[in-house]
C-alpha cells in the first residue's frame, strides 16, 4: 500500500531478525500487547501519549477502541504497527503471531506492513497519493509483497475494487483520487489495505469524513471483509455508537490508558467507568426527539506532559472523591465478571443500560459476548 507516513526510524535497538509470522487459526491469539508505552520528546517535556496499554486480539475478532480526541487511539495503533516518528520511544511488548516485534527494525517491519497488518486511515485524501492513478496505488503494494505479473496484479486490483463495491472497476482503476467521491476514495483505501490479505486490519476513524449513509456502508463493508477473511480488526473511533453492534470487545481510552474494557454486550449493559458513561451520554439515542440537547463531557482531557496525580479523569468526574485525587486507579477485573475490566475507585452501575445507542447502519454481525 502507499506509505502514508515517512518511513519511521528504528526506535530501539534492532531485534533479532523476525521469523516469518506463523499461521494462526481462527479464534487463536494473533496480537498480544503488554504494557505498551509511547512517549514523544517535545520542547515542553515528554508527552506520554500511551501509558501502559495491554490487550489481546484473536483472529477473526474486532476490538473497538473508543475515546475522545487526543486520548491516544491513533498513537496506540501506530505504535503497534511500528509507524512512529523518530521523537517517539516505545517500551513494553507487542507480539504478533507469537513473535516479538516492538523492537524490530524498519526493514523487518516493512515485511509485515501490507501482508500481515495494514491500516485504513481517517482521511483518504491525505493517505492516497494525488498524482498516482488508483491502479498504481493498489498494484504497488501487490508488487512489493507478492510475486505477480503485471496482468495478474491488474486483475487482482480489479477484483479488489469489485469486492469493495466499486462499480465499473476498469474505469476507476484509471482515475486519480480527486476524480472520486469521498465514499469511493475510502473504498479504494480499504481495497489497498486489503490487497495483500493482511491478518490484522487497523481502521482508524475510517468514516469520520463521510456522511451518515456512506458511513454505514463503509462500516458494513469493513465488517463483511473482516468476517469473510477471518481477519482481526481494531476499529478506532471517538463514537461509541460506531462500535456498538460491530465490535466483539470494546476498549475505552482516556489520557493514554484503557480505563474500561469488556465484551461489547457487557460494556453497554453494565458500564462501570464514569468516563464511558459520559461518552454514552454524549451520543444520540433513537428514542430522543430531534431537539434533545446532548450532554457533552465538561472540561478537557489532561495535558499529557503534566498528568495529574491520582485519577486522570478526576477533574471532570462527577463521582470523584478525595481518594481519586491521590490514588491512581488500576485496570482490574470486575469481581462479578472477570472479562470486564475497569480502572475506577467508585465505579458506576450502568444506569444507562436500557438506553441502546444509535448504531450507524445498525449491523449486528458481532456476536458480542465472548472475550477477544
Ligand atoms: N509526533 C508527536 N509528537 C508529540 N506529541 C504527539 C505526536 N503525535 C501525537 N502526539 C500527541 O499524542 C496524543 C495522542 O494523540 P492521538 O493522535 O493518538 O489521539 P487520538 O485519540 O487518535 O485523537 P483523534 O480522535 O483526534 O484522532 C495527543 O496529545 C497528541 O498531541
Ligand atoms: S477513580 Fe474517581 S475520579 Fe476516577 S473515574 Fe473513578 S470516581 Fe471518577
Ligand atoms: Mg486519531
Amino acid at each position: 500500500m502507499t506509505d502514508p507516513s515517512p518511513p519511521p526510524e528504528p526506535t530501539a535497538p534492532s531485534a533479532a531478525e523476525a521469523a516469518p509470522a506463523p499461521p494462526v487459526s481462527p479464534g487463536e491469539v494473533l496480537l498480544e500487547v503488554t504494557d505498551l508505552r509511547t512517549t514523544f520528546s517535545s520542547p515542553r517535556g515528554p508527552v506520554r501519549a500511551v501509558r501502559g496499554v495491554s490487550l489481546t486480539l484473536r483472529r477473526g475478532r474486532t476490538l473497538g477502541v473508543v475515546g475522545e480526541s487526543g486520548s491516544g487511539k491513533s498513537v496506540l495503533s501506530r505504535s503497534i504497527m511500528g509507524l512512529v516518528p523518530s521523537n517517539a520511544t516505545r517500551t513494553g511488548s507487542v507480539r504478533f503471531a507469537g513473535t516479538e516485534i516492538l523492537n524490530a527494525d524498519a526493514k523487518v517491519m516493512r515485511s509485515y506492513w501490507g501482508d500481515q497488518m495494514a491500516m485504513v486511515f481517517q482521511d483518504p485524501m491525505t493517505a492516497l497519493n494525488p498524482v498516482l492513478r488508483v491502479e498504481q496505488q493498489i498494484t504497488e503494494s501487490l508488487h512489493e509483497h507478492i510475486d505477480l505479473t503485471k496482468k495478474q496484479a491488474r486483475d487482482t486490483a480489479m477484483q479488489l475494487l469489485e469486492s469493495v463495491g466499486i462499480p465499473e472497476p476498469a474505469r476507476r482503476l484509471r482515475m486519480y483520487p480527486h476524480e472520486l467521491s469521498g465514499g469511493m476514495r475510502q473504498r479504494i483505501m480499504i481495497a489497498i489495505a486489503l490487497a495483500c490479505g493482511p491478518r490484522l486490519l487497523f481502521a482508524d476513524e475510517p468514516t469520520t469524513a463521510l456522511d451518515v449513509t456512506v458511513q454505514a456502508q463503509i462500516l458494513d463493508l469493513l465488517q463483511t471483509m473482516q468476517q469473510d477473511r477471518q481477519m482481526a480488526m481494531i476499529l478506532v473511533t471517538h463514537d461509541l455508537g460506531v462500535v456498538a453492534g460491530r465490535a466483539h470487545d470494546i476498549a475505552v481510552m482516556y489520557a493514554g490508558r484503557i480505563v474500561e474494557q469488556a465484551p461489547a454486550a457487557s460494556l453497554f449493559a453494565h458500564m462501570r467507568h464514569p468516563y464511558t458513561e459520559a461518552l454514552l451520554r454524549s451520543i444520540p439515542k433513537l428514542e430522543m426527539s430531534k431537539h434533545t440537547r446532548l450532554d457533552a463531557i465538561g472540561g478537557r482531557p489532561p495535558d499529557l506532559v503534566n498528568i495529574p496525580e491520582g485519577c486522570a479523569f478526576a477533574p471532570r468526574c462527577p463521582h470523584a472523591q478525595d481518594r481519586c485525587l491521590t490514588e491512581d486507579p488500576q485496570l482490574v477485573p470486575d469481581p462479578a465478571d472477570p472479562d470486564h475490566l475497569y480502572a475506577c475507585h467508585f465505579p458506576v452501575h450502568g444506569v444507562l443500560a436500557a438506553a441502546t445507542p444509535v448504531t450507524v447502519g445498525a449491523a449486528s454481525g458481532a456476536d458480542a459476548g465472548a472475550s477477544s
